[in-house]
């Protein structure tokens, strides 16, 4: 990346082969067309002190909502802008695909729905929506409730030994470690009735859905794909570990779906959603998509799904979680109000469907919490076809053209933090969704308005008309919105009606790092205190 602050004018080189070689590939990548639009050259140091997408946001400030960023032999488009956006998101939501994180992910998820082509995700998303219908959610709302209950008991027993022992009231966790547990084992749970249990227990399983997780974050950020050269797969021992977490997974996943094959009942898709949920014994998306599809339904494709969901609703929830109490944690006076809610809906009892949607402060709480920490911070698209981009708010009236085949970055975390549709973008205030915003005067973004998506749980897209992205936009918009909010909802509510919550260190002290979502990097660590009556 080369660093010069120009707005208009083709990268410089210092003469060096990787200078000249990505001058060339660039242009002919653009075929000169990307040369309409600002540059962003950084040293290359900016790269490995922090998150790219910290990096993306001082670019953004300097060079607009929509910027080229020159990277070794690459060029990526980053977008920082409502209207482009929802350009790429929704209008234009076919003219791209997952590129690069589908490269990434692939060789994980198949051909699952998030790196999926489009013919394949048309056919799987008409098939796997109506499995997320509103008494699923109704009975998922209880295994959300059961899982929180076994990490709160097991916390109120760690912190009854340290009394006995020591008389000290106070436990320290890793609530990081612990989200990622409780999320495992709701996510197993409600896609294919597998009970993890990782918040009390190990296994091979639960090792190997790590591994796998951990290579995954490797792999988006690893500077070239080596994984891709065959003999790598033999040679480098992480890769071979890989193979056999991918093995135990996928062996776990095939017990599970010839299971749910052999005692199948029903084929109505109508008497699925239907059916009472509070008896059956097993609620989950696997049994669902099975009952609905039978025998002709392709256990490869089934298998891509389900680990697609696996990963997806896994990551994203603990994360969420976890930087839910790092901001609480510095808010005490929000912890209050938090509990305040929480005492009056629920008081001393556990969530069911009709409370949770009148748990309203803790639900923007987890919104306010996506707004700050977006997963992932960057949405990855490639065109299929030459594009031209809309004009942004800055008043870049004339379209940018896109060749075929360019990176784009979607950067969710600038959005969410731009100075131009946000008061105190980086304040922590989940009030700031309960006042109205009038549109800015910017031509062609329409503002908040809640009227445009009446009845929504949350502030979402349509709201913001693409200012807001908590579960991205558009036709390939998270599936498991409705599910992830109740969870989160769900788990910190019951963190919060028995616990007080301080962090160990000081908040500079939690460093940031980021694969496919943003983690502390040496764990959230907190001080977990009985609430005081
Ligand atoms: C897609 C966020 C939880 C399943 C997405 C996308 C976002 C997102 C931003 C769009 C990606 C893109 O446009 O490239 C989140 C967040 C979650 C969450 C923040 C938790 C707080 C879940 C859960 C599930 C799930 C619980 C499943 C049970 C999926 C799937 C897709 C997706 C399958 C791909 C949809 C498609 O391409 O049709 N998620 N997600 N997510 N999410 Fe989620």
């Amino acid at each position: 990346i080369r660093c010069q602050s120009t707005n208009t004018k083709e990268p410089k080189t210092n003469g060096n082969i990787l200078d000249n070689a990505s001058n060339l590939f660039t242009s002919l990548l653009s075929g000169g067309s990307l040369a309409s639009m600002p540059i962003a050259e950084g040293a290359v140091s900016d790269l490995f002190g922090k998150p790219l997408f910290l990096s993306l946001y001082d670019w953004f400030i300097e060079h607009g909502g929509v910027y080229k960023l020159a990277f070794g032999p690459k060029a990526f488009v980053v977008i920082s802008d409502p209207i482009v956006a929802r350009h790429v998101l929704r209008e234009n939501a076919f003219s791209y695909d997952k590129g690069v994180l589908a490269e990434i992910l692939e060789p994980i998820m198949g051909k699952g729905l998030i790196p999926a082509d489009l013919d394949t995700w048309k056919l799987r998303r008409r098939a796997i929506s109506p499995a997320f219908h509103t008494l699923y959610l109704e009975a998922m709302v209880k295994v959300f409730s059961d899982c929180s209950e076994k990490m709160i008991l097991k916390s109120e027993k760690l912190l009854r030994e340290k009394e006995v022992s020591s008389g000290v009231d106070t436990i320290e966790l890793d609530m990081e470690a612990e989200f990622s547990s409780l999320a495992l084992d709701i996510i197993g749970l409600s896609v294919f009735n597998y009970d993890f249990g990782s918040v009390t227990k190990e296994s091979p399983v639960i090792k190997a859905v790590y591994g796998t997780l951990f290579e995954a974050e490797h792999r988006s950020t690893f500077y070239f794909p080596y994984w891709n050269f065959p003999p790598a797969r033999w040679i480098v021992p992480r890769q071979r570990k890989f193979q056999r977490d991918l093995k135990v997974i996928n062996d776990c996943l095939d017990g599970l779906i010839q299971n749910a094959k052999e005692t199948r009942q029903e084929t109505d898709v109508e008497k699925l959603q239907q059916r009472d949920y509070s008896n059956l014994k097993d609620a989950s998306l696997l049994r669902f998509l099975v009952d609905m599809r039978g025998a002709d339904i392709d256990d490869r494709q089934l298998r891509d799904d389900l680990m697609t969901m696996l990963i997806a609703g896994h990551e994203t929830t603990a994360a969420v979680l976890t930087w839910a109490v790092y901001l609480l944690a510095q808010n005490p006076e929000k912890i209050r109000k938090a509990q305040a809610e929480i005492d009056a809906v629920l008081g001393q009892g556990a969530p069911t469907y009709e409370s949770v949607k009148n748990l309203e402060y803790i639900r923007l709480i987890v919104v306010e919490v996506l707004r700050l920490y977006p997963q992932p911070p960057l949405l990855i698209r490639r065109t299929l076809k030459p594009e031209t981009l809309p004009g942004g708010y800055k008043g870049e009236k004339e379209g940018h053209k896109v060749p075929k085949g360019t990176d784009i970055f979607i950067s969710v975390y600038n959005l969410h933090r731009s100075p131009y549709f946000w008061d105190n973008p980086d304040e922590f205030e989940p009030e700031r969704f309960l006042r109205t915003k009038e549109s800015n005067g910017i031509e062609g973004w329409a503002g908040f308005d809640p009227s445009r998506s009446p009845g929504a749980l949350y502030p979402n897209e349509i709201i913001a008309d693409f200012a807001f992205l908590p579960f991205g936009g558009g036709p390939r918009k998270c599936i498991g919105d409705q599910f992830a909010l109740m969870e989160s909802t769900v788990a910190l509510a019951m963190l919060f009606q028995k616990f007080d919550v301080e962090l160990r260190g000081s908040p500079e002290s939690v460093e940031l790092v980021s694969g496919a979502t943003i983690h502390a990097k040496n764990g959230m660590w907190c001080k977990l205190k009985r609430r005081s009556k």
